[in-house]
């Protein structure tokens, strides 16, 4: 997952984010971007449903000592929205591992609650907007990836957007959109940072 070409944007996000900010991630891999977000000061809740991404994930939360900032979630992103705004216990959320001993109750993505920011590293971001924008609190920031023929960047990831924030009544402004990489011949790995209102 350590490919090179996301550098800049990894070194990118741990600049971004606000000390004590909350942080969804939905697809936090081995902790691309949440182990720099928490290094900063953010509170993450890091969700990943691959069982070896997520073993990796909680180990490299520990070697960067960042316990107290990150509460991952073995889940499907989905899930840990819904179990989290509805105050369920959903399948998600019980598949929770601790990354090791007591720690006090630390911020995620708890009963009726949204956090500030939402991590969307992944090419197939798009199909979970309406999950995203469930748990963006008003005026709170989406960073949607996207792999995008070139002749649509960066119309497609920003209509995407457009038609996820109408679809839930909310306005969107767009605040940034940048390449992050090539993803393959013709297609560009891209991002757009948007802030829902
Ligand atoms: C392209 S990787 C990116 C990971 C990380 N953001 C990075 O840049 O290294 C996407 C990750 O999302 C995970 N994933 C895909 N769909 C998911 C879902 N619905 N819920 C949670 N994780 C998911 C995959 O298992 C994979 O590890």
């Amino acid at each position: 997952m350590f490919s090179p070409g996301n550098k800049a944007e990894r070194a990118r996000m741990g600049e971004i984010v606000n000390q004590g900010e909350r942080v969804l991630d939905m697809f936090a891999g081995i902790g691309y971007f949440t182990l720099p977000m928490a290094r900063a000061g953010a509170q993450v809740t890091a969700v990943e449903r691959n069982p070896t991404a997520f073993r990796y994930l909680v180990e490299n939360v520990r070697r960067n000592g960042v316990d107290d900032r990150v509460r991952p979630y073995r889940a499907d992103c989905r899930d840990v929205v819904r179990a989290g705004l509805s105050g369920a216990r959903g399948r998600g959320t019980e598949e929770r591992e601790a990354t090791g001993g007591e720690r006090p109750e630390s911020p995620g993505l708890g009963e009726a609650e949204t956090v500030d920011r939402v991590m969307m590293g992944y090419y197939e971001a798009h199909e979970y907007l309406d999950a995203a924008l469930a748990a963006l609190k008003p005026g709170g920031v989406v960073h949607m990836h996207e792999a995008t023929p070139e002749a649509l960047v960066f119309d497609r990831p920003v209509e995407r957007l457009e038609a996820a924030a109408a679809d839930a009544d909310r306005s969107m402004e767009v605040l940034e959109t940048h390449k992050v990489k090539g993803y393959s011949e013709g297609v560009a790995h891209v991002v757009v940072d948007a802030r829902i209102t």
